[in-house]
């Protein structure tokens, strides 16, 4: 029989991907949106409403068998635009999934900045999150994604990095010797069906990256591009004093703009901390999860 899975977040970036890496599995989708009207999509139904709204998480999740709860605040100029969302409600999706009596799994996209509580509203919101959401799991079996920074089609945050990296000149925030790891969008996906599929699941909170043992530093994905691009590239770091510059100013130009900034001071501890390194172990074996796309492949192909 067809299974339901109720997911949110699928119009953002990484949502859209897992929803259309389910539908090819022959998974039935219903999805949260915010958007008045959508477009209709094959084997997917479009529930209105928002984490704030009761009601809607109950239509969303009524008969669903699991829940992939993808919608999250990533940006904010202060703590509790995060926790608001990231934790209450993400707190309200798994009552909601419990009310229904019919979800078994519930899986939370975290983060990899959740390991650093201490770095960031966000990365804190994160953690919180996890924590809350395993003590009211009850019967339900609750997954953690923790994802490293996600790259792949439709992406606005790391595509002009990349972009300006294969015109020849690479913007370095933070140490030299920063630790770093990237997902492709494909690949975090499909870890999320192997999730809904597997039989043995792991218990603790999931790191996921591309595989690439070590993960980089600025000097490798320097390398990378110049490889890719047949050319130079430039390293440049950006200092700490013109990154929190940065920083007040997209704070006050999102201020006049009515959006929330992705770049604050908060973000910048976050974005410079130095070790980034993430692993799979915990999760490729027992989900049978293997990525496929490296980020040199990505550059190469195009893939972002
Ligand atoms: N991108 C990364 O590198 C990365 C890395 C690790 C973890 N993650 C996590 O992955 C998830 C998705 O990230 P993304 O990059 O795809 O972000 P995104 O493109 O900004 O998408 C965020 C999604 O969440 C929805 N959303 C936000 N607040 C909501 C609310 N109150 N009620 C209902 N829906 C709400 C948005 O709906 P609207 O379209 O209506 O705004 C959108 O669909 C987030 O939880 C994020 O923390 C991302």
């Amino acid at each position: 029989m067809t299974k339901t899975v109720a997911i949110t977040g699928v119009t953002g970036f990484i949502g859209k991907h897992i929803a259309d890496n389910l539908r090819a599995r022959g998974f039935a989708v219903r999805a949260l949106t915010r958007t008045p009207r959508k477009a209709p999509v094959d084997n997917l139904t479009w529930v209105r409403g928002a984490l704030e709204d009761r009601d809607a998480l109950d239509e969303l999740v009524s008969g669903a068998d699991h829940v992939v709860h993808c919608a999250g605040q990533v940006r904010g100029h202060n703590e509790a635009i995060f926790t608001d969302c990231n934790v209450t409600g993400s707190l309200r999706l798994m009552q909601a999934a419990r009310k229904s009596g019919t979800c078994k799994r519930f899986l939370f996209m975290s983060s990899l900045a959740a390991r650093h509580p201490d770095l960031s509203w966000y990365a804190k919101s994160k953690r919180v999150a996890e924590q809350q959401l395993a003590a009211q799991a009850g019967d339900i079996t609750l997954g953690i994604f923790r994802p490293t920074a996600v790259y792949g089609p439709g992406d606005k945050e790391m595509k002009p990095l990349f972009d300006w990296m294969l015109r020849g000149v690479l913007p370095r925030l933070g140490a030299p010797d920063a630790k770093l790891s990237f997902i492709h969008v494909s690949d975090l996906a499909q870890a999320v069906g192997q999730w809904l599929v597997a039989d043995q699941l792991p218990t603790a909170p999931s790191e996921l990256c591309d595989g690439v043992s070590g993960g980089y530093n600025w000097t490798r994905v320097q390398e990378i591009g110049a490889e890719v691009r047949n050319g130079p590239v430039r390293l440049v770091g950006i200092p700490l004093p013109v990154l929190k510059l940065l920083a007040d100013i997209s704070v006050m130009a999102s201020r006049l703009a009515g959006k929330e900034p992705m770049l604050t001071r908060s973000k910048i501890h976050e974005l410079t901390h130095r070790d980034w390194s993430a692993s799979n172990q915990c999760l490729s074996e027992d989900i049978n999860w293997f990525p496929e796309i490296s980020l040199e492949r990505a550059l190469r192909e195009g893939l972002f």
